[in-house]
C-alpha cells in the first residue's frame, strides 16, 4: 500500500505524529483545588484526627446522595468490602460466584471469610457477571454473587437481581468504579444488600484512601460496624452494644483527612462526571465509526467513567492488539493495556493458595472448585483486546480531535501496519 504525504502516513511507519498537544492538564486527576485544601486544613487545626465529626457528615452526604439506610466510611474500600461481605454471613467452604474480570479487591475478601470465589465469564457488553453462566454454575452451596460495575458500566441487573432471587443468593454490588451511575434511574449500590465504593485516589470521587459501605439492611450494618467501628457500637439501639469492649476485631474508620477531601470532592462529582463523560462519549462516537466497541451505554443506563477502556475486535480492524497500541503510542497517544490480570489465572487460586488464606484444610479438596488458566475462553479472550486510553477528565475539543485523527491515521493504514508489525520493519 503506498502513502502519500506523511501527515496520512501513520508516526510508526514514518509520518509525523497526531497528538501534539500535551495531555498533562487535560488528564490530570484528582481535581485539587483550593477548597479540599481548606476542608483538611480546617481538621487538621481542629486536632482531632481520628473521630471528627466530618466523617459522620460524609456518611450523610451519601445517604442523601443514594438514598439509602446506612452508610459506613471505611479505611480504604478493600476493608469496606470485607466487612460487607462478612456481613453477609458467607461461612467457611460457601460459593461466592464472581467475576475474573476486576480488581483483586473484588473478590480476595471472599477468602478471609472462608469462602471461596466461583470464577464466571463477563459478559461482553456491560462487562459484569455473564447472567447465563453464572446460573450455570450455582450449587448447593453458592450462597452469594459479587457484582462488578467495571470501569463504571452498570452490570445486567435484572437478569443478575432476579438470578439471585431465584436461587436466594445474597447480592454484593463492588461499585468502586461507579460512582453517580444509574441502573433504570437508581443509583448503583442500591440495587443489592450491601455495596462498597472505594475512594482511592483514581476513583471519580476520591479521598486518597477511603471506602464507603452502604446497605438498607440493619442486621448488614450492624454486623459491619461491629467489625470494624468499635467505637460506634454504643450507639447502637440494639444488644449489639454488648460487644462495645471487644468488637469483633477489625478497625476501619475512615481518617477524618480523608473524609474531608471526599466531601469536597463529592460535591463536584457530577458536574466533573459529567464533563468526563462528554468528552468520552465525543471520542466513543468517533472511534465507534472506526469499527471499535467503546462501551457506550445502553437507553437504561446512565455510565460514568472511572477509566475510558475501548475493544479492538481484531477480526474487523484486522490490526493486532499489540500493533495498534504500539502505533497509537507512536502518534502521541497516551493509551496502554489494561493492567488488570485476570483472577482466575493468578497463582493464589492455581497453585491452591487459597486453601490456605480460607483456612479451608478440613473441607474435602474435591469439594472445593477447581481452578484452570484455560478457564474462562470468552473472557480472556476479550481481555487480550482491550485498549485503555486517558479518561480526559479536562480535556477540550482540540485534544479529543488529535486522538480521533491518530485512531483514523491507524486504522486507515491497517494493513501496512500488521504488514510492518510481522516483517518488525516498523519505527522502534
Ligand atoms: C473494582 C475495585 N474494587 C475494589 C477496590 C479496592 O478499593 P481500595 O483501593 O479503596 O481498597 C478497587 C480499587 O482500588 C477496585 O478497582
Amino acid at each position: 500500500m503506498v502513502l502519500a504525504a506523511t501527515m496520512d502516513r501513520p508516526a510508526l511507519l514514518g509520518g509525523s505524529r497526531a497528538v501534539t498537544l500535551d495531555g498533562t492538564s487535560a488528564n490530570r486527576w484528582p481535581i485539587v483545588t483550593d477548597e479540599d485544601v481548606a476542608a483538611v486544613t480546617e481538621v487538621l487545626r481542629s486536632g482531632e484526627l481520628s473521630l471528627h465529626k466530618i466523617t459522620g457528615a460524609l456518611e450523610n452526604d451519601y445517604r442523601a446522595l443514594l438514598g439509602v439506610k446506612h452508610v459506613l466510611a471505611c479505611c480504604n474500600g478493600t476493608s469496606a468490602i470485607f466487612a460487607a461481605l462478612h456481613a453477609l454471613g458467607l461461612k467457611p467452604g460457601d460459593e461466592v460466584l464472581a467475576p475474573s474480570a476486576t480488581y483483586w479487591a473484588s473478590v480476595m475478601p471472599i477468602l478471609w471469610c472462608g469462602a471461596v470465589p466461583v470464577f464466571c465469564e463477563s459478559e461482553p457488553e456491560q462487562l459484569g457477571l455473564d447472567p447465563a453462566d453464572a446460573e450455570g454454575k450455582i450449587t448447593p452451596r453458592t450462597k452469594a454473587m459479587v457484582v462488578v460495575h467495571l470501569w463504571g458500566m452498570p452490570s445486567r441487573m435484572d437478569s443478575l437481581l432476579g438470578l439471585a432471587q431465584k436461587h436466594k443468593l445474597k447480592v454484593f454490588e463492588d461499585a468502586s468504579h461507579a460512582h453517580g451511575a444509574k441502573w433504570r434511574g437508581k443509583p448503583v449500590g442500591t440495587l443489592g444488600d450491601a455495596a462498597v465504593f472505594s475512594l482511592q485516589t483514581n476513583k471519580l470521587a476520591p479521598a486518597g484512601e477511603g471506602g464507603i459501605l452502604v446497605t438498607n439492611s440493619d442486621a448488614i450494618h450492624e454486623h459491619a460496624l461491629c467489625l470494624g467501628h468499635f467505637e460506634r457500637i454504643l450507639n447502637l439501639p440494639t444488644p449489639a452494644r454488648r460487644f462495645a469492649g471487644t468488637g469483633f476485631g477489625m478497625k476501619h474508620r475512615m481518617a477524618p483527612l480523608s473524609a474531608a477531601v471526599a466531601r469536597t470532592q463529592l460535591k463536584h462529582m457530577s458536574e466533573r462526571n459529567a464533563r468526563r463523560n462528554a468528552n468520552i462519549e465525543y471520542l466513543s462516537k468517533r472511534l465507534e465509526k472506526l469499527g471499535l466497541r467503546t462501551f457506550l451505554a445502553p437507553p437504561d443506563i446512565e455510565r460514568v467513567y472511572f477509566l475510558f477502556i475501548i475493544q479492538n475486535d481484531e477480526a474487523a480492524t484486522r490490526l493486532p492488539t499489540d500493533a495498534l497500541v504500539k502505533a497509537l503510542q507512536a502518534e502521541g497517544c497516551d493509551v496502554v493495556r489494561p493492567k488488570y490480570p485476570l483472577l482466575h489465572q493468578q497463582p493464589v487460586f492455581t497453585e491452591g493458595v487459597f486453601v490456605d488464606i480460607a483456612r479451608l484444610h478440613d473441607v474435602p479438596r474435591a469439594s472445593l472448585p477447581t481452578y484452570r488458566k484455560e478457564d474462562l475462553p470468552r473472557t480472556t479472550a476479550a481481555n487480550a483486546q482491550l485498549i485503555q486510553l486517558p479518561a480526559f477528565p479536562s480535556a477540550d475539543r482540540a485534544l479529543l480531535d488529535q486522538y480521533a485523527t491518530a485512531f483514523e491515521k491507524v486504522l486507515g493504514a491497517a494493513p501496512a501496519i500488521t504488514e510492518a508489525w510481522r516483517n518488525g520493519t516498523h519505527r522502534a
